[in-house]
């Protein structure tokens, strides 16, 4: 399926059947983490699958999740970071929702849930001995048939001008101007990746030869790099679906404007 069709329809899926994945498909999948672990190629990221959900589900009802409110589902793969070195965090999403896109194409539903708040003692026990940490797992299983006569849930996307600065932070971009460039698409799409509390902290400031992605985040917070990560994931491949081949290359630097934050996380070269 083409990307663009693909950020479309993507949803997170909440609601799974009860129905486990056949041991071949889980095999299938235990190969492709192998996979992603080798392509980042450090060590430092590791993805768990939980085969069995129902224990990691009963230990973390009521605590894991938006509010205590955990999603339900046959299996579960964890993330887990060796260290949390920024680098780590971005790629460790960018290769979660790599793994997404191939779930998706396997005819399975997903769901990230946030364990952050999670204690210790409580993710001892349902991660078992790790050597890194845990603060994001994907749910993973068939969603339940949705009702046709019910209109779907969907979550809200903020406008292209909005998330696209030309030149300088803050100098909103037009559309025209960004359809002229043959960027119109690529900006239109990537509004639907999923982020945290569908919060779409994402900026990218255009310039004549570089695209650079910023997070937006307010004075005293911290930015989400989780959320950088997957952009940069769904950036790089609606790119290459208009020959645009370069990838990200991480930079550092930080930039107040009143009360909003921008930390700057990656360049691409346009
Ligand atoms: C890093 C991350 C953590 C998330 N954590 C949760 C969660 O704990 N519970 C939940 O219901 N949804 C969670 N979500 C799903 C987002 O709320 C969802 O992606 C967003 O609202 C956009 O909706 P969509 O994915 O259906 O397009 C998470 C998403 C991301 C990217």
């Amino acid at each position: 399926m083409l990307m663009t069709n693909f950020l479309k329809k993507r949803k997170s899926v909440r609601e799974f059947k009860n129905k486990k994945i056949n041991s071949d498909i889980l095999d299938e999948i235990k190969l492709y983490l192998d996979s992603l672990e080798r392509e980042y190629g450090t060590g430092n990221l590791k993805f768990k699958l939980y085969e069995y959900g129902e224990k990691l589900y009963e230990g973390l009802r009521g605590i894991g999740g938006y509010s205590g409110v955990m999603i339900e589902s046959p299996h579960y793969i964890g993330l887990e970071l060796i260290d949390d070195k920024d680098k780590n965090t971005i790629y460790g999403s960018y290769y979660m929702e790599k793994l997404i896109t191939k779930l998706n194409t396997m005819g399975l539903d997903t769901c990230w849930v946030s364990v952050g708040n999670v204690d210790k003692d409580t993710k001892k026990d349902v991660f078992g001995d790790i050597a890194g940490e845990i603060n994001y797992i994907l749910a993973i299983g068939y969603g339940k048939a949705r009702n046709p006569f019910i209109n779907d849930s969907f979550s809200d996307r903020i406008g292209v001008e909005e998330i696209v600065f030309t030149d300088k932070i803050e100098n909103h971009a037009n559309v025209d101007d960004l359809e002229n460039r043959g960027l119109g698409d690529l900006f239109y799409y990537i509004r639907f990746a999923p982020s945290t509390l569908n919060k779409q902290p994402w900026r990218f400031l255009l310039e004549r030869d570089k695209v650079t992605l910023l997070i937006k985040y307010n004075k005293g917070e911290e930015p989400n790099l989780i959320d950088a990560g997957i952009v940069m994931y769904y950036f790089e491949s609606l790119g290459e679906s208009i020959g645009l081949n370069s990838k990200w290359q991480l930079v550092s630097n930080t930039v107040e404007e009143g009360n909003d934050c921008y930390k700057y996380i990656a360049e691409l070269r346009l």
